[in-house]
């Protein structure tokens, strides 16, 4: 490995922006190149096989572009194909490369912000469905109280720009209501979404001051440095030139008409063939 490459960010879609945004703020002296399936998104309600099959192209296509380095971004493919890809792909696709998702670097750190020790997850289907987030809790925090819940609506309420208005009060209430009824020791909920820091303020609504509100972005952004910094091999590597790019597998001009809700910055985008 001899040539300099961008770190990687993959998502089914645009919501991994919100992610990719606090990777930026954190370490704006390297390269990203930024992956979303918009083609084929949401992730959220399908399948393992194909959320797996999916996750496992867009891996290959970043390793095509030379990136060495991949984040997937996007919850329910770190819930669902990250396993597999890390233990069952990427030992046939050559030395050096890695693959890391936004579960772990979460986990390891959640349990840290709760005092009652009972934590509550909101995600998508798919992820509530993989039992990850409660699987790798307990792992790193074996005494913790996890409870979960999906909420469907709220990845459209953004995509359609509805997350501030009235309208979504209605589905936030339901879904937040149901979370901290199964459980009402909760004081740490997780946003375990790309899109629900989104939807953050609309959320306090419903939540008890004494609950705290963890988006995912600045964890993982810390656990990405430190993780670099374990890593010189790879670290040095990796190109620092402050650079973004974007790639979408659908169109580009709808992906930089919607990036401006979920990135600071404005974004123009490259469509991509997967060859789907
Ligand atoms: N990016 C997905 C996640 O974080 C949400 C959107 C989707 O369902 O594709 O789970």
């Amino acid at each position: 490995m001899n040539k300099k490459f961008p770190i990687g960010v993959f998502d089914s879609g645009i919501g991994g922006l919100t992610i990719l945004k606090e990777l930026r703020k954190q370490m704006p002296e390297y390269d990203f190149v930024y992956l979303g399936d918009n083609a084929r998104a949401p992730y959220g309600t399908r399948s393992y096989d194909t959320v797996y099959r999916y996750t496992l192209q867009c891996v290959q296509w970043f390793f095509v572009q030379g990136c060495e380095l991949v984040v997937l971004a996007c919850n329910t493919a770190s819930a669902k194909a990250l396993k597999t890809i890390q233990q069952h792909d990427l030992p046939k696709m050559g030395m050096g490369k890695r693959v890391l998702g936004v579960l772990r670097p979460t986990t390891e750190t959640i349990g840290d912000y709760s005092k009652t020790g009972h934590i509550g997850i909101l995600a998508t289907n798919g992820t509530v469905n993989s039992d990850s987030y409660v699987t790798e809790i307990k792992r790193f925090f074996p005494d913790m109280k996890v409870v979960q819940h999906a909420c469907p609506m709220w990845v459209p309420l953004v995509e359609n720009r509805e997350h501030l208005n009235d309208g979504a009060d209605y589905f936030v209430q339901k879904d937040v209501e149901a979370l901290l009824k199964s459980d009402p020791k909760i004081d740490t909920l997780l946003l375990g979404c790309t899109h629900y820091p989104l939807l953050e303020q609309k959320i306090r609504k419903f939540v008890p001051e004494h609950i705290q509100i963890v988006s995912q972005g600045a964890i993982v952004a810390d656990k990405l440095q430190d993780y670099l910094s374990r890593h010189k091999e790879m670290e040095k590597h990796i190109s620092k030139k402050g650079t973004c790019r974007f790639f979408t597998t659908d169109s580009s001009t709808e992906f930089d008409a919607h990036a401006d809700i979920f990135f600071d910055e404005k974004v123009k985008s490259e469509h991509i063939e997967l060859g789907m």
